[in-house]
């Protein structure tokens, strides 16, 4: 028993239990029910007609108690004020803290079995081929300089020299503003059929496994169809023996002879203190599921991401403990799954015990060992690092926001495991992962007594991320930002501006502040999920957004991108310049100038060299890293009907409100130069505005440089390209912007069918249909929804020999899941 502590820990034993005894409004239960609700305080509160039908139904109910005494009228007239005011305090689940307080963890790590035993199970040798061949694909300019490898994507157009006709792109997407206005009716929302997308076909193909898996010449998605060509159909083949998973590492390779000419050696790093074992690679399958279809809205190609490989349940998390029992180490997760062939993934590293991994520890020593590659943060030093010798990096942070009464769950601990080993171990130290643990009791004395501080990790987080927690609370906040805000233009959600709710920006402000040592901060929550490494996900969105040009940039990140409709990223770049040519409207580039507006004490000359007069415009920006990059359009709130559009505080209320930017689901990258700014605008100048919106809306006056990263999204029904342009681009000059935004509440509903937004239905039925659980296909009348239709996978499907086997998907995030194993879904 002692030997697991951290097991312990987060089975349902004591942890759960524990939960379960505090009524928190936090918990998991509440978590599965809040999207609801906060439909409903939307609704409510967000749109001048609802609000008037409320007051004005409140008021008349008001009348008719006063008028008749009847004590059923009066209860009836609680209980919709209950419902307004019961919303009020919704938290969403992002947040987080302030101080370090490392716990120690003892004991040792060891392969179990022994590595000989697992070896011998499993056919030697038989993959090695197919190893090097994915690891010598993997992109070795990885780390170079991002002007120096800007190939192909950069634009070279500039504003005045835009071709007026533009090739390959269908006319559709220049067609008339007029008719994009025309909003979906409320028939198309609320009619018998519900809204237009649920009366498309849904995609097969996600669903489709292994046995199907093709070389990427003989790949056709099943979406987009391929254009006219009627060319005959690709067979889809069934192989009788499972295919077999090779390492991935889309790592540089440090060992080779152009890193080692320009780069610090990367010593290489462990999961244990002795340095007896490394951190473990995944597998990933080459080639593709046949028929799977593509990402609707943004794609590999245009990131960098490589699109001709797949990742299973083993591959992916294996090598972290899925798939083997508690006693041999791991999670005695998917041992109830299919899976076949999957001893490959402990061929090499065996079969790691990570029953008393110290995950702090670990990270801390590959840093330390690996010091000599990096800048420090401290300026004098990193000047005097960065005139000698070999090219040094700077380091970036993964903030995820973690909060009291989570419930860990083994897929949890998973998740983090890979992003950790990813990241940090097998990068030699490039990145730190943290935990940002909201304390909501804000009596707690978490910064006077070091016991309660150690008691509120032990009693929320597991043992092995401990030392990566820094706690924070909100009277931290008022504290650290004092005085007061001044008047805000509107507070729908009847916030604190100090809560979470509406500053969730502040703690990583303040993190910022504390840690000099990164330049750049992933915001990150516990609900989202990457299909692949993350190390790729984030090395590929850093290295994107530095080469993107300043030009344009603004308005095409207001834009969904649709690859089946707008062909490449270059040509994509080219429509967006010549849609802001038809605007008529002035190109965004710098920072923006509005009545009212305060000069920061840092001055605002954040351009680089490469804008100044002279320089080629078309390479404004380009090389520069990016100081925000968000995973969903940069969209002007204005008139948006964005239901927090108006939440923004300590401008002058007698002026206009100041120009917007925003963008939902705030897991985006940060740099320092970007919260140093916003910290300057919250202390001195008391800005604030709700979470969404504060960052991007910072970077836009300051004239700092924000990219939207159009990662791959996928959609579960066959859209007509044309439709998705409509439904996602509806909003300003054929934007998400403005007036028809897909982040209007009426519009939102378009995003359930998406892989990725806050309110998606398909991305826990595909993510959960990957790990091998059985799960309602959300099929069915009147195009059916999440939890409906029929049971489709899960084991039995996947192990009938004329099925096509566990599933296999390109690289993807998944967002939200708010459960993974069936088992944990009512605990
Ligand atoms: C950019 O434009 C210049 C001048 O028109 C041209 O010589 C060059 O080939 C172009 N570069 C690319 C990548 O198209
Ligand atoms: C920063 O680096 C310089 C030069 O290495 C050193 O002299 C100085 O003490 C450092 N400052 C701090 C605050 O560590």
């Amino acid at each position: 028993m002692d030997k697991i502590p951290g097991f312990m820990a987060r089975r349902p034993g004591s942890f759960s239990a524990a939960m379960a005894r505090k009524s928190d409004p936090y918990l998991p239960t509440h978590i599965n029910t809040k999207p609801r609700a906060k439909f409903q305080v939307r609704a409510l509160l967000g749109h001048c007609l609802y609000r008037r039908v409320v007051v004005w139904t409140i008021f008349f109910l008001v009348l008719l108690t006063v008028a008749l005494f009847d004590p059923r009228f009066t209860a009836q007239s609680r209980n919709v004020l209950d419902m307004v005011h019961g919303n009020k305090g919704l938290i969403k689940e992002t947040p987080s803290g302030m101080e370090n307080v490392p716990l120690q963890n003892q004991g040792s790590i060891n392969i179990y079995p022994p590595k000989q035993e697992v070896i011998h199970e499993v056919q030697l040798g038989l993959n090695n081929d197919v190893i090097e061949d994915v690891v010598e694909d993997a992109p070795n300019d990885i780390l170079n300089d991002v002007s120096s490898d800007a190939s192909g994507d950069t634009p070279n157009d500039t504003l005045d020299d835009i071709p007026n006709d533009i090739p390959d792109i269908p006319d559709v997407a220049l067609i008339d503003e007029s008719v994009r206005h025309e909003q979906e009716t409320e028939e198309d929302i609320e009619g018998d059929n519900g809204p237009k997308w649920l009366r498309y076909k849904h995609l097969d193909g996600y669903y489709r496994g292994l046995r199907a898996l093709v070389q990427p010449p003989g790949y056709k998605p099943e979406y987009p169809k391929p254009s006219m060509s009627a060319s005959e159909p690709m067979p889809t083949p069934h192989h009788t023996d499972m295919p077999t998973p090779a390492i991935y590492r889309p790592h540089p390779d440090y060992n080779s002879d152009s890193w080692q000419k320009s780069y610090v050696h990367v010593n290489p790093c462990y999961v244990d203190p002795d340095k007896q074992v490394p951190a473990p690679d995944l597998y990933a399958y080459r080639g593709l599921v046949q028929g799977q279809p593509k990402a609707a809205l943004g794609s590999h190609a245009a990131l960098g991401l490589r699109d001709d490989v797949c990742f299973d349940r083993f591959g992916r998390y294996g090598p972290y403990g899925l798939g083997y029992s508690v006693d041999r180490g791991g999670l005695s997760e998917s041992l109830d799954t299919e899976s076949e062939g999957s001893e490959t993934v402990w061929e090499q590293s065996g079969q790691i015990n990570w029953n008393a991994v110290d995950w702090a520890e670990a990270q801390a020593e590959c840093f330390n060992s690996n010091q000599g590659r990096f800048f420090t943060g401290n300026q004098t030093r990193d000047a005097e690092l960065a005139s000698t010798g070999l090219k040094k990096l700077h380091r970036t942070a993964i903030v995820v926001r973690t909060y009291v009464g989570f419930k860990w769950t083994a897929h949890a601990v998973l998740n983090f495991r890979a992003m950790i080993s990813e990241l940090n171990l097998q990068s030699g130290g490039e990145y730190d992962v943290h935990f940002l643990l909201h304390v909501r009791d804000n009596n707690a004395p978490i910064w006077a007594d070091t016991t309660t501080a150690q008691e509120m990790i032990e009693s929320n987080v597991p043992a092995e991320f401990h030392g990566l927690c820094t706690l924070w609370s909100e009277a931290q906040m008022k504290l650290f930002y004092p005085g007061n805000f001044g008047d805000t233009f509107e507070n729908p959600s009847n916030g604190d501006i100090h809560g979470v709710y509406r500053s969730a920006h502040m703690p990583l402000q303040y993190f910022a502040v504390m840690h000099p040592e990164y330049e750049h901060f992933w915001n990150w929550e516990m609900d989202m999920r990457w299909t692949g490494s993350y190390y790729e996900l984030f090395d590929r969105l850093g290295k994107w957004g530095a080469k993107q040009s300043r030009v344009g940039a603004w308005e095409r990140s207001a834009k969904y991108y649709v690859p089946g409709l707008h062909g490449t990223w270059e040509n994509f770049i080219q429509l967006v310049n010549n849609e802001i040519l038809l605007s008529r409207r002035r190109p965004l580039l710098g920072p923006v100038s509005f009545p009212g507006k305060v000069a920061l004490n840092q001055g605002e000359d954040f351009m680089p060299a490469t804008c100044t007069t002279g320089s080629e415009i078309s390479q404004c920006g380009v090389g520069e890293e990016a100081d925000l990059i968000t995973l969903n359009p940069l969209f002007d709130a204005d008139e948006s009907g964005w239901v927090f559009a108006g939440d923004v505080t300590g401008y002058e209320t007698t002026l206009p409100k100041p120009p917007r930017r925003c963008s939902i689901v705030t897991a985006s990258r940060l740099s320092r130069r970007l919260l140093l700014v916003m910290h300057e605008e919250t202390w001195r100048l008391h800005h604030s505005m709700f979470a969404e919106m504060f960052p991007s809306t910072i970077a836009f006056h300051r004239g700092l440089k924000a990219v939207f990263a159009p990662h791959p999204v996928f959609l579960d029904r066959d859209w007509p390209q044309a439709e998705i342009d409509k439904a996602f681009n509806g909003g300003v000059d054929h934007s998400s912007s403005g007036r028809g935004s897909p982040f209007d509440l009426n519009n939102e509903h378009n995003h359930k069918g998406t892989t990725w937004y806050y309110n998606s239905e398909f991305a826990g039925l595909l993510w959960r249909r990957w790990l091998g659980y059985a799960q309602m296909d959300g099929r069915g009348e009147n195009g059916g929804r999440a939890g409906e239709g029929a049971m489709r996978g899960g084991r039995e499907e996947e192990q009938d020999p004329a099925s096509s086997g566990r599933l296999c998907l390109r690289s993807m995030l998944v967002h939200p899941i708010k459960w993974e194993d069936p088992a944990e879904k009512d605990d």
